[in-house]
C-alpha cells in the first residue's frame, strides 16, 4: 500500500479548464495512484501487476498524447513541435523500461512510479502549463470568455 505523501493529490492548479484534457490528466494521476497501491514488496506479485496493466496504461497516455497535440495544431499553439518532442521521448523511455524488463534486467516497480509521477507533474506544471496559458489567452478573446473545442474539432485534425 503507498505511503500517503506518495500519492498524487488532484489540484485544480493541473487544470487547463478544458475538459476533456482535464479528465485525461485525472486519468493519469488515478493511474499512478494505482501503481503505487500496488507496490507490495513481493517481486512476483509486482511483476503480474505490471504485465496486466502496462500496455493499457502506454495506450492511455499515448491517447492522451494524441489528444492534446490534435488541440494544439487545431489552436495553432507556437510551442507544438517542442511538446511532441518531449512526448515523444518520454513513450519511448517508458518502452526502454518494459523492454528492459521483458529482456530480464531487474525491475524495480516503486522505481518506474516515482519516475511516472515526476514525470507527469513536471510535464503538467511546467511543458502543458504553456498551452494552458495560451489557451487562457485565446479564450479571454471570446465573447464567452471561454475557449470551447469539442470532440468533432479534434476528430477534424490530422
Ligand atoms: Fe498532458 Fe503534454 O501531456
Amino acid at each position: 500500500m503507498a505511503k500517503n505523501n506518495e500519492l498524487i493529490i488532484w489540484s485544480n492548479t493541473f487544470s487547463c479548464g478544458i475538459k476533456l484534457i482535464d479528465d485525461q490528466h485525472k486519468g493519469l494521476v488515478k493511474m499512478v495512484n494505482e501503481m503505487f497501491n500496488h507496490i507490495s514488496g513481493d517481486e512476483k506479485q509486482e511483476h503480474l501487476y505490471f504485465n496486466k496493466i502496462i500496455l493499457e496504461a502506454v495506450d492511455y497516455i499515448r491517447v492522451h498524447f494524441v489528444t492534446e497535440e490534435k488541440i494544439m495544431r487545431f489552436t495553432k499553439f507556437k510551442g507544438y513541435a517542442e511538446h511532441k518532442k518531449e512526448h515523444d521521448n518520454f513513450v519511448l523511455t517508458v518502452i526502454e523500461n518494459i523492454n528492459a524488463y521483458n529482456t530480464g534486467e531487474r525491475f524495480n516497480l516503486l522505481n518506474f512510479t516515482k519516475f511516472l509521477k515526476n514525470w507527469v507533474l513536471s510535464h503538467i506544471a511546467i511543458m502543458d502549463k504553456k498551452y494552458f496559458e495560451y489557451f487562457k489567452k485565446l479564450a479571454s478573446r471570446k465573447a464567452d470568455g471561454k475557449l470551447s473545442i469539442t470532440i468533432n474539432d479534434i476528430a477534424q485534425c490530422a
